[in-house]
């Protein structure tokens, strides 16, 4: 039987995989829903109590299935993997994930060869290159989630500190998702003034050097304080996915700052990591090649050194 489309298929039925199947159900994106897990009884425990809320949303055909489920799908989008526990990084989950990619990816790439993958599991930017090795596809037609989270978390930071709406600030965390990303101060603004201006002029008389260390600092540390108070981040995460997946289905060019190849961008080459992109129907376009302070680039240059080295020690 022929797919409706557009189709979507979720590899993982945890939390973050399922959260995400209710953001795709809710939002009407899809017209088919597919969860696969290798604990089939979950996928399909959460595709009931997802139908039995159809009702209330767009007609959608939500289904558990095995990897054949994947056909025609326009976007599989991998959440599968060990998840971070207390007291963990997300690196700590490198060479697990990694062998669970090379059973999951080889299965995705039999049935649905002409899909878009979209990442999730962490570290995120690995997986992403591994996924781009494994799978032979295009580099962009393998998208990770990267710092689409982080970056909305900046937004919102800022938006707070700032009391302004966190869509009409402009501002994005680069590099890896995860402990050595860093912060694009330089050109971070609001509704078009560079946040640099906007503090000079704003009355909230703070120290913005230390609000600015204090903001980036909770960004970083965010994800621990969550896994720490209980046990995993799922409803953010599920959101920046609907954003990326929407992005995709509707061909909306627009700029997110996923995990993609970076080939020839101050001196970094050969690795995954997020950089602000344009984002379509055929994936990722092209990334950004935005100006850096000489700080960022540092910083950026030892995010980038930072995968790459543990590019060079993992199998795959
Ligand atoms: C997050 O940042 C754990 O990577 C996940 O929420």
């Amino acid at each position: 039987m022929n797919a409706l489309k557009p189709k979507v298929s979720i590899i993982g039925a945890g939390s973050v995989g399922s959260t995400f199947a209710y953001t795709l159900m809710m939002s009407g994106l899809a017209r088919e829903i597919v969860l696969i897990d290798k604990d089939e009884l979950r996928a399909q425990g959460e595709c009931m109590d997802l139908n039995h809320g159809l009702s209330f949303a767009r007609p959608a055909k939500i289904y558990a299935a095995g990897f054949e489920g994947c056909a025609e799908s326009d976007i599989v989008v991998v959440t599968a993997g060990a998840k971070q526990i207390p007291g963990q990084t997300r690196i700590d989950l490198c060479q697990k994930n990694v062998e669970i990619f090379k059973g999951i990816i080889p299965s995705i790439v039999r049935y649905a060869p002409e899909s878009i993958l979209l990442v999730v599991s962490n570290p995120v930017d690995i997986l992403t290159y591994v996924t781009m090795k494994i799978s032979g596809f295009p580099s962009s037609k393998v998208i990770g989630s990267g710092t689409v989270l982080d970056s909305s978390r900046f937004k919102y930071l800022i938006s707070e500190h700032c009391k302004t709406d966190p869509r009409n600030i402009h501002a994005y965390i680069i590099g890896e998702h995860g402990d050595s990303e860093l912060p694009v101060w330089s050109n971070a603004n609001i509704g078009g003034m560079l946040l640099e201006k906007y503090c000079l002029i704003c009355n909230h008389l703070c120290d913005n050097k230390v609000a600015w260390d204090n903001i980036f600092e909770e960004v970083k540390t965010a994800a621990y304080k969550i896994i720490e108070a209980k046990g995993g981040t799922y409803y953010a995460i599920a959101l920046a996915l609907g954003r990326i997946v929407e992005a995709i289905l509707r061909d909306e060019n627009s700029i997110l700052p996923v995990s993609t190849l970076i080939n020839g961008y101050y001196g970094v080459n050969d690795v995954c990591l997020s950089i602000p992109s344009k984002v379509n129907r055929s994936g990722v376009e092209n990334f950004l090649a935005l100006e850096l302070s000489d700080v960022e680039q540092k910083q950026f240059k030892h995010s980038a050194d930072t995968l790459q080295e543990i590019i060079k020690h993992i199998q795959f």
